[in-house]
């Protein structure tokens, strides 16, 4: 991100955000569109030599200036529900460039789907693609198809986010993909269109991706010797990001595997990343509320919860955190908690900070999976948002009021 600090004070590019917390509460997160749109170039650069299109995982930060920035980049956008549709079409996204990914799609989602005209569905099973036929010949119109296929193999990943293995719920078996996109040439209301796997998130290895991209690239083969010829190959998610001391994958050398593997062939290579784009291109500012010395254990009680982001609960994730002003506190080991009433509720673990009641931490690498995993448990608002371009403060999503929270409930009688 980019992050600096002058005089012991931290700044979001040229802001400090001292001046954010003043002026628009905590907690609330903080983006760089600096960093956001560099995140981006890597991208562009690391796959120049190999015809591509990005499509920005809308479930990473489905915030609308976040989609807007990536619309306005040329981006394309892979969405798993008929809501982050809605949200791709109100930032401006083109239709064209969006492809429809997950295991449950509805008929309304694909009839939304078709009426805006996205690129594809990422067909996930033999039901959702007789629904989809369905569906599409109800409309009168013909749905573009990719199927997902599951390359069965180990991404190394946390179990919550490994999603390529043959256990899990994702795609179709390799094996019986050549019969499926027979079925799929057969039915009237669909055109095939290309071929997608994911095999997880947070990946910090290239082989896996490697290993994925040969056995989808060997199917893709085998179809064309069956007559099924496809326009694009979509090869999932991004490379993982550092958190903490991982050594995240070197994407021009996952662009130069691709541009290996792609050189001399037709087919446009798709990628979903989303934790890379934005990830390291947000924080979560909060501020102590409490400091409370334990027997065993000090803990810095924090205004931002497990609501807030609820990676730390749910899969035990490492977000740094960091002082935003420097001070001459002694040096104590916290654990770093929310005000929710759950021991799962915390934000990081055996920290070493200087701090003092009322300071401000900052929680890094918090743009993915943070804001757009939010919940309001405990009947908490949802964070405000900040994007910061150079000296200038954007508020771009207000802090969710109690009336916004309890709109669309009523009492019975
Ligand atoms: N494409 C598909 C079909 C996906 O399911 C995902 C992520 C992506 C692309 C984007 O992958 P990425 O580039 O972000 O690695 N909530 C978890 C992550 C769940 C990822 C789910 N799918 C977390 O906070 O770590």
């Amino acid at each position: 991100m980019m992050l600096n600090r002058h005089d012991g004070h931290l700044f979001v590019e040229d802001v400090a955000l001292e001046t954010l917390a003043e002026r628009f509460g905590t907690p609330l997160y903080v983006y760089s569109r600096a960093a956001l749109e560099a995140a981006y170039q890597r991208y562009t650069r690391a796959f120049a030599a190999t015809p591509h299109l990005i499509c920005y995982a809308v479930k990473a930060n489905s915030s609308l200036a976040i989609l807007n920035l990536f619309a306005r980049l040329g981006a394309g956008f892979d969405i798993v529900s008929g809501g982050e549709l809605v949200r791709v079409l109100a930032a401006g996204g083109d239709p064209g460039k969006v492809v429809f990914s997950g295991v449950g799609k509805t008929a309304d989602e694909m009839r939304a789907a078709l009426d805006a005209g996205i690129r594809c569905f990422n067909v996930e099973s033999a039901s959702e693609l007789q629904r989809l036929n369905r569906v599409a010949g109800e409309v009168g119109k013909i749905a573009p198809v990719s199927f997902r296929v599951n390359p069965d193999v180990d991404p190394k990943t946390h179990p919550y986010i490994s999603t390529g293995l043959k256990q899990n719920k994702f795609g179709i078996p390799i094996a019986e993909a050549p019969a499926l996109y027979q079925l799929a040439a057969s039915l009237p209301h669909l055109k095939i269109t290309g071929i997608d796997c994911h095999i997880g998130s947070q990946l910090t290895d290239l082989s896996p991706l490697a290993d994925a991209a040969d056995r989808v690239l060997a199917l893709v083969d085998t179809l064309a010797r069956d007559g099924i010829a496809l326009h694009h190959i979509d090869l999932g998610g991004g490379v993982g990001i550092r958190y903490c001391d991982e050594t995240p994958p070197d994407l021009e050398a996952y662009g130069r595997i691709l541009a290996e593997r792609f050189a001399g062939r037709h087919e446009q290579l798709l990628l979903e990343p989303g934790r890379s784009l934005v990830g390291n291109a947000g924080l979560l500012l909060t501020r102590v509320e409490y400091l409370k010395p334990g027997e065993d254990k000090h803990f810095a009680i924090v205004d931002a919860a497990m609501n807030d982001l609820m990676r730390p609960a749910l899969y035990e994730a490492y977000h740094d955190i960091v002082a935003v002003s420097l001070r001459a506190a002694p040096m104590q080991r916290y654990d770093i908690v929310g005000p929710i009433c759950e021991t799962g509720d915390f934000i990081g673990f055996a920290r070493d900070m200087a701090i003092a009641e009322g300071d401000l931490l900052a929680v890094l690498s918090a743009g993915a999976y943070g804001m757009s995993m939010a919940s309001n448990y405990n009947s908490r608002p949802r964070a405000a948002e900040i994007l910061i371009d150079k000296n200038e403060i954007h508020l771009v999503r207000d802090r969710e009021t109690q009336n916004a929270m309890m709109a669309g409930e009523r009492l019975f009688c």
